[in-house]
């Protein structure tokens, strides 16, 4: 953990922040993953659908590791009910806004937990008829997942655990942090 890091966390931590996924680690795995995207559209300029708000980190550095001509929007997923069940419900609150017909379409999410706010996005987003549409998730857990779904592009894969930072928060906290961690004891 970076000084910055423990510092900002260890007044109000509500439990126990383990390292999991370094700076570099994620540098270097984002990297590989627009290597992959890069390679996958080929000249296309692609439109990058970020899920708000635990994609806007991840989603800054994907575009720059990227380096391509591409398109940005967002969308904003309201989950209802226990997200762990196969009867949690999802709304979009905010859509896109980009024109997406004919377009190279990556949807990029932070985790992909039961998977049902990526099935519903992609479902919704098949509509706008792109081109292709593809998904990309910085951590695949697959522990809870309810829903048939699989990202096209994975950095890491994550058995267990609840993690927190790059974006990822818990009770709407630690999305700051640079790296990833696993909070242990407060949830
Ligand atoms: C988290 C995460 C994903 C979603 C994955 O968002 O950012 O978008 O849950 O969960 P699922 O696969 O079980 O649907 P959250 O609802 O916590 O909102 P946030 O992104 O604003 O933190």
């Amino acid at each position: 953990m970076s000084d910055a890091d423990r510092g900002a966390v260890s007044a109000r931590a509500a439990g126990r922040l383990v390292p999991l996924y370094s700076e570099e680690e994620i540098r270097r795995r984002v990297a590989s993953l627009a290597a992959a995207i890069r390679a996958d559209v080929g000249g296309a300029e692609p439109v990058l659908v970020g899920i708000l708000k635990g994609a806007f980190v991840f989603l800054a550095d994907l575009i720059r590791a990227l380096d391509m001509p591409l398109r940005v929007d967002f969308v904003r997923v309201a989950s209802y009910g226990e997200r762990a069940e196969s009867a949690g419900r999802v709304a979009i609150t905010k859509d896109v806004e980009l024109d997406l017909a004919e377009q190279d379409v990556v949807v990029v999410e932070d985790i992909l937990d039961s998977g049902l706010t990526a099935r519903v996005l992609l479902d919704h987003l098949a509509h706008r008829h792109p081109r292709s549409l593809r998904l990309c998730a910085l951590v695949d857990k697959r522990e809870r997942r309810r829903v048939a779904v699989e990202a096209d592009y994975v950095g890491f894969v994550l058995d267990r655990g609840f993690i927190v930072g790059y974006g990822i928060d818990y009770a709407e906290r630690y999305r700051h942090l640079a790296a990833i961690y696993t909070l242990e004891g407060a949830v």
